[in-house]
């Protein structure tokens, strides 16, 4: 019968097992799976687990303090925070075409890791926070393939020659089982509750040219949206399943200026789009009809609180035929 306690006990001795004495190197992104499949790995293994966080400067508001806040307690010195904003910023430099930033994304955060986990000398095994359904994916390869429409990167995705075994914990569970665990495991609810996020982060969100002026201007528009959806108790912890809930809500950077008025000055500012959606698998999605007035005091929040916007639009396709993301 299923437990978070049973399935806790179950895979701790598993990774007892599997790793002995070993060392064990995990990267965690500040995503639910890759947090809570280090959760375990650390309760199993204790201070034989090192984990790498990788700041890469596309992460969203308060997102590396999270990480600080859930893992520095248990992890003290093992956990490793590499600020890598400017090395992904300068990869990114006049990079506008998506596939183009995703390909550099993945290859900087590859370069990035890779040299972390030099320096911290051989280590035999990596953990992976694959779920169940991606285990059911890579079980038919053709078929994901054919659906996949965009170049993916995930913090997981390392090349072969690292040659570590994978300590894989959370293989056999659903996403809404690996929240019930990480709660169980005492990791933050914002953390465990956390929506989705692309591996490339706010760059793709960031349309057209990425500078550290535009992803704060976008990363403070997300912020509010997401504040205000969270407060309206739309995004956050809700039943799994529940009509209501938005699976996903976020702000995206337009490369566009418009003309506007503020006060009698004529502005000519660039544009925020929000995005909002509700879906069980991501394949399709709706998007959200989200109340009025909260879409409203969203659009004066953004452009009286975020500096370079006066204009917000919101985004009523649904997927098909667009996409979640906009890149
Ligand atoms: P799209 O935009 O294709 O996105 O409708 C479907 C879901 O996948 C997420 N997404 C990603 N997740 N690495 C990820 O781990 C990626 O590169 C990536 N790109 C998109 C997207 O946020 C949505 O939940």
């Amino acid at each position: 019968d299923w437990t978070p306690q049973t399935i806790i006990e179950q895979a701790v001795s598993r990774i007892r097992q599997q790793v002995g004495g070993q060392r064990v190197l995990s990267a965690v992104s500040g995503g639910v799976d890759s947090s809570v499949a280090t959760a375990l790995v650390q309760r199993a293994v204790g201070n034989q687990l090192i984990a790498v966080f990788v700041d890469t400067g596309l992460l969203r508001h308060g997102e590396r303090e999270q990480v600080e806040r859930a893992f520095r307690r248990s992890l003290g010195e093992n956990l490793i925070v590499v600020d890598a904003a400017a090395d992904f910023l300068n990869a990114l430099a006049d990079v506008e075409e998506p596939e183009e930033k995703r390909r550099i994304i993945g290859e900087t955060f590859i370069r990035i890791f890779e040299r972390e986990a030099r320096r911290l000398g051989k280590i035999p095994y990596l953990v992976q926070g694959t779920i169940y359904p991606d285990v059911i994916e890579s079980a038919a390869p053709d078929r994901s393939k054919a659906q996949r429409i965009k170049t993916h990167h995930n913090v997981g995705g390392l090349p072969a020659e690292f040659d570590f075994e994978l300590v894989e914990p959370l293989r056999y569970l659903f996403k809404d089982e690996v929240r019930i665990v990480g709660e169980a495991l005492g990791l933050p609810e914002e953390l465990v509750w956390r929506q989705p996020f692309p591996g490339p982060g706010l760059a793709v969100r960031c349309l057209g040219q990425i500078t550290a002026e535009r992803l704060e201007r976008l990363r403070a528009a997300d912020h509010i949206f997401t504040t205000e959806l969270a407060q309206a108790g739309l995004l956050g912890r809700t039943p799994p399943g529940s009509p209501q809930r938005i699976a996903q809500a976020f702000a995206v950077l337009l490369p566009v200026r418009s003309v506007g008025v503020m006060g009698d000055q004529r502005t000519y500012q660039e544009v925020v789009a929000l995005r909002a959606v509700t879906t069980l698998d991501f394949m399709t999605a709706d998007w959200a009809d989200l109340p009025h007035e909260l879409l409203a005091r969203v659009a004066n929040r953004i452009v009286n609180e975020v500096n370079g916007v006066n204009r917000v639009v919101y985004d009523i396709t649904s997927k098909p035929p667009a996409t979640i993301e906009w890149e």
